[in-house]
């Protein structure tokens, strides 16, 4: 979406976007307003010919100045209770608003909304990207997309252009994450998706990178990893981002681990016929790293940080893995394979303990993982895990509240401990036939975490949506982005 700023409105032929609160006169510029609608503002909310109902878009013609215009009203409810995920929902509610009316200009009066004006562009400028977002899809009738056509014209006293620059780099990053994992798997492969990200970081500032491929991992005992992409023709690779601007030097990096599973038959232990469509959703965690990287490199944050992804096919194939195999981790771990379709926790544990190695003063992963979070916190909460005491975690839940990003902690105890312990000829097994298959499966992976302060995200529920939100379309989400983009811009990190 184009932007444009001006400090007071402007005769165009573009309709007028207003906010609309309970108690009009609330808006800044309530005289402006009631001038530019003739002094009529009372009688068109009176007769409910606009409305101030939050979250609902009205529209009605009126002479402006000497010209009809469309007027659009946003209603904002309560403006003392705006916070900032209901300000991205409205935004998100009036783009799409836009989008679906193909109403490709307008003229957002942005003082009428009472309401910190930063803010409110920062949610302008992320809801542009997230909320109309389209992937490019491969259908013959495919046209433009309204966000590359439509224009913006925004009106008030502060300059807030920054402010929408940062939000639509944020954006960018959720939108990179999305087109990632819409891609279909025939096209997303492990080498094809390293190949891309490659691409994206090669030139980029305070950027470095290194791809490992399936002989390099072999080779340097990554036998997790090999040992669930050996059943694929497109073979594993694990990819490796740090960023590293001068004013973080010398800190220790955060580093943030995506699971890239880019199809998931479930190998032998075999998905059902309706278990297995949308697997290819299973490399969302790995793309939403590279999300993060993409925003957290355009925005340029003082900050040190690993990303790592692990990529692989889980597939069948006569050399494929089979339950009752034994692997040697990276870590020198050995691991009993009793379920091949619990393979998100093999790969992620070659990868946490390779992102150990640069020595991270806080471990994150990502990763589609259990079907058993979505039974426990459903499809709009993300589980999180710490190997951390109580207390660990608020600042990030403080954070998660401005984003409006849900997430829910689930334990790891002795219990999973004992049973992540079972094997009869390995150190450890990846599977027990037990309920409780969220925690153990981080449990799992912490055994891999060398020490280091980790947080784990299971978003195997919030990965996806099954439809339309303000946030965007029926599909990937991008979910995390936004609140460890803004995690690592607060710098509360654990050194
Ligand atoms: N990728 C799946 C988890 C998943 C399930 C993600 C549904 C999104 C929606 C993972 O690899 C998996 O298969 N997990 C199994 C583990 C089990 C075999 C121990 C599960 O959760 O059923
Ligand atoms: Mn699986
Ligand atoms: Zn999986």
């Amino acid at each position: 979406m184009k932007f444009d700023y001006r400090e007071s409105y402007g005769a165009t032929r573009a309709p007028l976007i207003i906010g609309l609160p309970d108690n009009f006169r609330q808006m800044d510029n309530f005289e402006e307003v009631d001038t530019l609608l003739n002094g009529m503002t009372e009688k068109i909310v009176e007769q409910k010919v606009l409305s101030p109902e939050a979250g609902k878009i009205t529209t009605t013609g009126m002479m402006i100045q000497t010209e009809y215009r469309k007027v659009i009203a946003l209603g904002l409810g309560k403006a003392d209770s705006l916070d900032q995920p209901a300000v991205q929902e409205l935004f998100g509610k009036l783009f799409q608003y836009l989008q679906d009316t193909d109403t490709g200009q307008g003229q957002l009066l942005l003082d009428t909304i009472p309401y910190d004006k930063t803010l409110l562009a920062e949610a302008i400028g992320l809801m542009s990207v997230v909320s109309i977002y389209e992937f490019e899809s491969y259908r013959a009738d495919r046209a433009g997309s309204f966000s590359d056509r439509a224009e913006l014209l925004i009106t008030g006293v502060v300059d807030v252009k920054g402010a929408v620059e940062r939000g639509e780099a944020l954006g960018r990053g959720i939108a990179m994450a999305r087109s990632f994992s819409e891609t279909p798997p025939n096209i997303m492969t492990p080498e094809h998706m390293a190949e891309k990200v490659a691409e994206i970081f090669r030139d980029r500032k305070y950027v470095s990178g290194r791809v490992k491929d399936e002989g390099t991992l072999a080779g340097e005992g990554y036998g997790l990893i090999t040992a669930v992409g050996k059943a694929s023709k497109a073979a594993p690779r694990l990819v490796t981002i740090e960023y590293k601007h001068p004013s973080a030097e010398s800190r220790k990096p955060v580093a943030l681990v995506g699971k890239g599973i880019t199809y998931d038959t479930g190998g032998y232990s075999i998905k059902s016929k309706t278990g297995m469509p949308e697997m290819k959703y299973d490399m969302s965690g790995a793309a939403n790293v590279v999300g993060m990287m993409h925003a957290i490199s355009a925005l340029e944050l003082p900050v040190h940080v690993v990303g790592v992804i692990a990529l692989a096919e889980n597939m069948i194939d006569g050399n494929g893995m089979r339950p009752d195999d034994v692997y040697t981790s990276y870590s020198g771990t050995t691991v009993e394979v009793k379920n091949t379709d619990a393979e998100g926790r093999l790969v992620l544990a070659d990868a946490v303990f390779h992102a150990s190695q640069y020595s991270p003063g806080l471990i994150m992963d990502f990763a589609t993982l259990t079907g058993a979070v979505v039974a426990a916190l459903g499809t709009e909460r993300t589980g999180i895990f710490t190997n951390k005491k109580p207390g660990f975690l608020e600042p990030f839940f403080e954070i998660a509240k401005t984003t409006g990003e849900e997430v829910w902690q689930l334990p790891i105890t002795e219990i999973e401990e004992k049973n992540v312990k079972s094997s009869a000829i390995a150190d450890l097994t990846n599977h027990v036939e037990q309920p409780g298959r969220a925690s153990f499966a981080a449990c799992f992976i912490k055994q891999f975490t060398n020490g280091t302060p980790w947080i784990h995200f299971d978003i195997a529920g919030t990965g996806t949506v099954s439809k339309r939100t303000p946030y965007g379309p029926k599909g990937a989400t991008g979910v995390m982005i936004h609140s460890i983009v803004k995690y690592l811009e607060t710098g509360d990190m654990h050194e």
